[in-house]
């Protein structure tokens, strides 16, 4: 019976002690919860430059002289510079690969007259833009395997390689392409087609809507791991996804990117797309799952007319481990590229009767 209040002490001073450590696990937490999920996102938020950067990793591509071309193991390839000016003074570095039938006329890359090629209508034009990512030098094995159709044009956006530094959105690099095809246009009588690889697709479809807007047609497009927009994608990123349950998910994460001009809302632009669409895409690609893709195909299907604006081609690779970057390695993708042509070719017939 005497031991019983000694017992009670000790119990209430570990009851103390727990509630004291409770506490401070909980103060803890909610520490964590403030800065994981309300500091982060809140800075996110009026940040556009974080938004940017993550848009737009133009730091992850090293430095690099694009003039040295035997430097790249590739032949037939001039660089040259576009100013597609206006009040933003940008320029833009641009390759021009020569298409592969005339590749045995070359001896030195310099020297030859490559602005003859350009304005020769026989050559059709592959107008490529490439991933968020990479760089105009990034898709050396897949001009190999266009080149034998085409002569391509391929360009770094504002801010990317050597081209300028500009405010980097989806009006001012839209915008950029605008007037370098025009610019191109211009120059050549060619037919043109565009190839926009992952964020390269975003810019393709609103170039050629914008495009429409001007009365100006294209001949085909191929949209290579599209997507339907960036927030989109965002919404599913295993990262983002542990936000997604926050009630201020969209205004602090989704909503910024819509307003500070960065979604590349494809799923919309790609409705004012008059001419045949090629879209590819790998089940194992992991950047961009292939759903969004599915349906971004499934929008154009549906709400296009295919009659008067072309038809749709999906093409989705098995899970091969061509990814995100490594589609060119399919063996049927050279067979896909003249089909496509064909399907271009004759669509172009039917328009004239
Ligand atoms: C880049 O390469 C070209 C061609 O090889 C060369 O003429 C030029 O000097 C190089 N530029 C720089 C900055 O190294
Ligand atoms: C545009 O930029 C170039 C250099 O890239 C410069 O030489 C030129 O003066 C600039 N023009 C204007 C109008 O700012
Ligand atoms: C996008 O960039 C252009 C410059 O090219 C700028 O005028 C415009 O204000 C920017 N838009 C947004 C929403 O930041
Ligand atoms: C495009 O064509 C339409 C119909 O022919 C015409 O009304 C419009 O003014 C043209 N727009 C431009 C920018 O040329
Ligand atoms: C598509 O356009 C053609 C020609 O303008 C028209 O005959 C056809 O009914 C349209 N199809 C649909 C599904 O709207
Ligand atoms: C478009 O697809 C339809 C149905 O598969 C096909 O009959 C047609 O030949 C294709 N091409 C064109 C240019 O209509």
């Amino acid at each position: 019976m005497q031991k019983l209040p000694m017992r009670n002490k000790s119990r209430s001073c570990c009851a103390k002690c727990c509630l004291g450590t409770f506490l401070y696990i909980l103060v803890l937490f909610l520490l964590l919860f403030v800065i994981f999920f309300v500091i982060v996102p809140v800075v996110f938020k009026y940040s556009v430059g974080i938004q940017r950067n993550l848009i737009f990793p133009t730091w992850v591509i090293p430095q690099q002289n694009y003039s040295d071309i035997e430097a790249y193991g590739i032949k037939g390839v001039k660089n040259f510079y576009v100013n597609v000016g206006k009040e933003d003074n940008v320029t833009l570095g641009v390759w021009h690969i020569l298409p592969f039938e005339i590749l045995s006329e070359i001896i030195d890359n310099d020297d030859y007259n490559y602005e003859g090629v350009l304005e020769n209508a026989d050559y059709n034009i592959m107008l490529y833009l490439h991933g968020n990512g990479n760089d105009r030098a990034a898709a050396l094995e897949l001009y190999e395997i266009l080149r034998k159709h085409f002569q391509i044009v391929a360009v770094d956006y504002r801010g990317y390689a050597d081209s300028s530094k500009a405010t980097m959105n989806e009006t001012g690099i839209v915008g950029d392409i605008v007037e370098l095809y025009k610019w191109l246009r211009k120059k050549s009588q060619s037919r043109i087609f565009v190839w926009g690889h992952s964020l390269g697709s975003g810019v393709a479809t609103h170039l050629i809507s914008d495009l429409k807007n001007d009365n100006i047609s294209t001949s085909g497009v191929v949209l290579e791991t599209p997507f339907t927009s960036v927030t989109d994608v965002m919404k599913s990123h295993p990262v983002l996804k542990v936000y997604s349950f926050m009630p201020w998910f969209s205004l602090t994460i989704t909503d910024p990117i819509v307003y500070n001009d960065l979604n590349f809302n494809s799923a919309s632009y790609i409705l004012d797309v008059d001419s045949p669409i090629m879209m590819l895409h790998a089940k194992d690609d992991e950047i961009i799952e292939y759903r969004f893709a599915t349906e971004l195909f499934n929008v154009a299907v549906n709400n296009r007319n295919y009659t008067y604006q072309g038809n749709v081609t999906y093409h989705l690779f098995e899970a091969l481990d061509y990814g995100h970057m490594n589609i060119y390695k399919a063996p049927e993708l050279p067979n896909y590229v003249s089909e496509f042509i064909e399907e271009c070719d004759k669509f172009e017939r039917k328009k004239k009767v």
